[in-house]
């Protein structure tokens, strides 16, 4: 894994934001694989900056989300689709019918996650997959667990993620849906590439393990390991552990 350090929150979000723009500017046709969370919100507020700054343009670039949840309109305020209009797609100019994104309310969820695995390789694979990892090693919603699925698959979530997920929700764990649909292991595996991005003292142990412990279904972002072209962009706090 390729270990990019720096001092800061801030100065991730400038690194990622700048990592991203270049790799647009290269291939402008470029399919992205995109993160919700508290991580990522930085960096996509840099690549609007870019976007009004410096003209940076999406217009030909195609997305994939990582995740949604099962049960909520993509116009509730906690559903990842509202989640990514605000933090990023108002603020660039990215065809609508270029985004894509899992239906959680689609009336059959196994051939919702069909399609969209097939919507990914109808679109040539994703080429830059940015991840944000979960306090407990879950990567999208492939949680910690005996077994890991491949594929884009219906999951259930850890009251841990859905305790983590409850802002949107007006602060109460129990409103967050206890399912979501998720990108697979085995889909997340086959991008060209890979970037993750953690920080904060709260992600150390699960960046350390992920980086140094064992690959195990136990801590899903082990399974990075596996990549051939991973970048991890950390802050000092969440590389407090790692002796980088
Ligand atoms: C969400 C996703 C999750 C988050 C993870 C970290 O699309 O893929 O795996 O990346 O839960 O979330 P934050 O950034 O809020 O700590």
């Amino acid at each position: 894994m390729n270990i990019r350090l720096f001092q800061t929150e801030e100065l991730v979000a400038r690194a990622l934001a700048d990592r991203v723009a270049s790799a647009v500017r290269q291939r402008p046709s470029i399919v992205l694989g995109l993160p919700t969370g508290r991580t990522p919100i930085a960096t996509y507020a840099e690549l609007r900056r870019l976007r009004v700054e410096q003209g940076l343009s999406f217009a030909r670039a195609s997305t994939f989300n990582l995740d949604e949840f099962v049960g909520i309109e993509p116009t509730h305020p906690g559903s990842f689709r509202y989640f990514m209009e605000r933090h990023l797609f108002e603020g660039i100019d990215l065809p609508p019918e270029r985004i894509h994104f899992l239906d959680g309310m689609a009336p059959d969820l196994d051939a919702e996650c069909e399609r969209y695995e097939r919507n990914i390789a109808n679109a040539g694979g994703i080429d830059l997959q940015l991840l944000g990892i979960g306090a407990n090693g879950h990567i999208g919603f492939n949680e910690p667990g005996e077994e890991l699925m491949a594929n884009t698959h219906h999951a259930a979530l850890h009251d841990g993620t859905r305790r983590d997920n409850a802002a949107q929700f007006g602060g109460d764990p129990t409103q967050v849906p206890q399912e979501a649909l998720s990108m697979g292991m085995g889909t997340i595996l086959k991008a060209a590439a890979l970037i993750l991005v953690a920080t904060g003292e709260r992600k150390a142990r699960c960046v350390e393990r992920m980086v140094r412990g064992p690959v195990t279904t136990r801590l899903p972002a082990s399974f990075l390991q596996m990549h051939r072209a991973v970048e991890v962009f950390l802050d000092r706090p969440a590389a407090s552990l790692l002796s980088v």
